[in-house]
């Protein structure tokens, strides 16, 4: 059973793990995930994965994202989190989790992504849905965190934005395709949840290549997945792709969106 926030019109972590779960999300893979009861979840994923990511399940940003490891060279567990002291500690339960009582959270496993300069990288793709064509796949990034960063969100990292391609040199190849066929799904699913508008998805690339579902976002009653990120990038082909499809489903009249979207305004 999927429970739908109806007044926040969203989904949160927790269920959307279980609508992709029963959805056929190839070639994208999800990783392990429990909804986090008590400690002992903790423990049953670090024995299992090694290192997990504890995420509150309406958290957004990076902001609620907590990483546990266990590093066998030291015979300790390492504790981050954004914006707090590091913790390092012989066994978990001398650390302090930094938990929320009014939160929930999920327990994660944590999957060893590609890196940029030794910081955490994702791939967001962002979707917009046009009323008559359906799910169109606007395009894709790479953000990069800051240094020493836990997440790869840029805001709370200080890190930044960057094109795909510049990244990962199979792009072109294969991966835009994945990516491409895998948020379509992801969206197609969505479909029978909610009238969904737009969805941003971040991915990770693991040193095979295979792409993993982190996270899915999706308008609701407070925001939408950031059109802003987009304008960071140098090209701005994707952002005006965005801007302009966001202000044809508004209805903006012709004389105005020829106004806007001249190329002497690009
Ligand atoms: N299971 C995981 N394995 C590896 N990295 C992860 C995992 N979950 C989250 N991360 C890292 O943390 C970031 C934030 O996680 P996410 O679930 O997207 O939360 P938020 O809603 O705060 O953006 C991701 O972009 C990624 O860099
Ligand atoms: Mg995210």
């Amino acid at each position: 059973m999927i429970n739908f926030d109806h007044e926040r019109k969203f989904l949160n972590k927790w269920e959307m793990h279980k609508w992709l779960q029963s959805n056929d999300i190839s070639p994208g893979y999800l990783p392990d995930t429990i909804f986090y009861a008590d400690f002992s979840n903790i423990e049953e994923m670090l024995n299992r994965y090694g290192r997990v990511y504890i995420k509150s399940v309406a958290g957004f940003g990076g902001k609620e994202v907590i990483y546990l490891s266990r590093r066998e060279d030291r015979n300790d567990y390492i504790l981050k989190k954004e914006q707090h002291p590091i913790q390092v500690a012989d066994s978990i339960d001398s650390m302090v989790l930094p938990l929320s009582e009014s939160e929930k959270y999920i327990v994660q496993q944590g999957i060893i992504f590609k890196k940029y300069k030794n910081r955490p990288i994702c791939i967001r793709s962002h979707l917009i849905k046009d009323p008559k064509r359906g799910w169109v796949y606007i395009g894709d990034l790479v953000r990069a965190g800051g240094e020493g960063a836990v997440v790869s969100n840029v805001t709370i990292s200080g890190g930044e934005v960057l094109p795909t391609s510049y990244i990962f040199e199979n792009y072109d190849n294969y991966l835009k395709y994945k990516l491409y066929m895998v948020s379509q799904k992801i969206c197609q699913s969505l479909n029978v949840i909610y009238e969904f508008k737009e969805v941003g998805i971040d991915f990770g690339i693991d040193e095979k290549g295979d792409i993993w579902i982190i996270e899915v976002n999706t308008n609701d009653a407070i925001g939408g997945p950031c059109h802003l990120l987009f304008s960071k990038l140098p090209d701005w082909t994707i952002y005006n792709k965005l801007r302009k499809m966001t202000a044809e489903i508004a209805g903006v009249p012709d004389i105005i969106m020829n106004w806007l979207f001249t190329d002497e305004n690009q």
